[in-house]
């Protein structure tokens, strides 16, 4: 049995390399300074709670606590995810693996299948040279911060070349397998909003806390679910503090994911805060679309959703042919129409145009008040008469986009984008 040492975490100090480094699978991060986890809170208002595991309630608003995460040994993860067999995978990303593990709920030790609490153990790939980094920056920020829509971080393990991160597990998984998956049940439209305005929620925290930080990978495979489809963002690995003195951004070698990250920041290297703003009007036309970003698989000039919908967005009509078509028109045109108007502002060019988080979570609870009137249910959609019309593509209630896309596929949304 090996030791979990507790080895340092810190800081990402970043590099200044504008050159973006466009990569397809493997996760490059910053470098970083180390230093243990349990200084990582620094310039908190520290609370004296432990974000830690043992069910404490957690305020609505949230807050920055001392870290208190469970060290646990190889061994431990080892025998929770009952040597990470393949059945307990739950997905793959960029830095690892992702196990479901049983552990008991008050010691954490490892536990039988069904005792206990679940936890969903992420396993970095030994050959990532990455790990280590992503690993750091998790532990910092997610250590540190306590709230209902960020997912919380039990602990961590750190032996010979293996990182492990142990999260609370989220039942209903990704809002990515939601959307994309092949088979997957139709999220209703008033999920949907509810999934958008946690993740709002969850956005709006970090960059309001005290020291404000840019999340920088906002997307929908880092958008978790839990039983009642409460949304909870994950993955800090990318995770930035924001400017201070009184500047407007920080510059930064450009790190993200192709289709989400902002223009002014793959262009310039310039992160502000409002980059967020526009990965999460991404998200949003994904949600209400039901299409990724990002799909090769659809006609070239649909590849990018973004280019593709936004002359639509403005367009009650128009816009009524490009939103999911799973939702059998079971929702409010005027919800739909404010969602479109919303996701036109976060994805404004410049930074400053955009809302703030904060914002968009007061624009989504007035969109979550809007009711579907009971004769919208059944209107038919038109057929598709835009400039992308295709007949080849075109069925009642669909988009060319929708006829076209199949589901389940994975696009190539999910190429980050790297430099060092
Ligand atoms: N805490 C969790 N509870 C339940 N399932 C999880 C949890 N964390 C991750 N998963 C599952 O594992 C999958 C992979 O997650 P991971 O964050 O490693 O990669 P990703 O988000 O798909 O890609 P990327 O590396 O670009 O972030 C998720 O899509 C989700 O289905
Ligand atoms: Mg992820």
């Amino acid at each position: 049995m090996g030791n979990c040492y507790p080895k340092p975490v810190n800081n990402l100090s970043s590099t200044n390399n504008s050159s973006a480094v466009f990569r397809s699978d493997v996760k490059k991060k910053e470098p970083m300074i180390v230093k243990h986890p349990s200084t990582a809170a620094e310039g908190g208002s520290d609370s004296g709670s432990a974000a830690n595991a043992s069910g404490e309630t957690v305020p609505p608003s949230g807050r920055i606590v001392t870290p208190n995460l469970k060290m646990f040994t190889f061994y431990e993860l080892k025998s929770a995810t009952r040597n990470f067999r393949p059945d307990t995978m739950l997905g793959e990303g960029g830095f690892g693996r992702v196990f479901k593990g049983w552990v008991d709920g008050e010691t954490y030790a490892p536990s039988k299948v069904g005792i206990g609490i679940a936890v969903a153990v992420k396993k970095s790939n030994p050959d990532s040279a990455q790990g280590l980094k992503e690993w750091q920056a998790e532990v910092k920020f997610l250590g540190k911060f306590s709230h209902p829509n960020l997912v919380r971080l039990i602990g961590y393990c750190w032996e010979d070349k293996e990182f492990l991160l142990v999260y609370e597990y989220m039942q209903k998984g990704s809002l990515e397998n939601h959307l994309f998956k092949k088979g997957a049940e139709p999220i209703p439209w008033n999920t949907r909003i509810k999934i958008a305005i946690g993740a709002a929620q969850g956005l709006a925290f970090l960059h309001t806390t005290e020291k404000t930080v840019i999340y920088r990978d906002f997307k929908s495979s880092n958008i978790l679910l839990d039983g009642e489809f409460n949304a909870k963002l994950s993955d800090f690995g990318l995770a930035k503090l924001g400017p201070a003195n009184g500047e407007s951004h920080v510059s930064t070698g450009v790190v993200g994911t192709y289709g989400y990250a902002a223009p002014e920041y793959i262009a310039t290297g310039h992160l502000y805060v409002k980059s967020d703003v526009y990965g999460f009007g991404v998200v949003l036309l994904e949600i209400i679309t039901g299409l990724r970003v990002l799909d090769t698989n659809r006609p070239s000039s649909q590849h990018n959703l973004v280019d593709w919908a936004r002359p639509s967005l403005p367009d009650r009509r128009k816009l009524r042919k490009i939103i999911d078509p799973r939702l059998e028109q079971d929702y409010p045109s005027k919800g739909a129409n404010k969602a479109s108007e919303l996701i036109l502002s976060c994805l404004e060019p410049d930074p400053k145009n955009r809302p703030s988080m904060e914002e968009v979570v007061v624009i989504l609870e007035e969109i979550s008040a809007i009711k579907t009137k009971p004769k919208e249910a059944n209107v038919k959609t038109p057929r598709s008469t835009g400039p992308h019309s295709d007949r080849r593509y075109q069925s009642a209630n669909q988009s060319p986009f929708h006829a076209r896309n199949g589901r389940g596929v994975r696009a190539d949304n999910r190429s980050p984008i790297r430099s060092y």
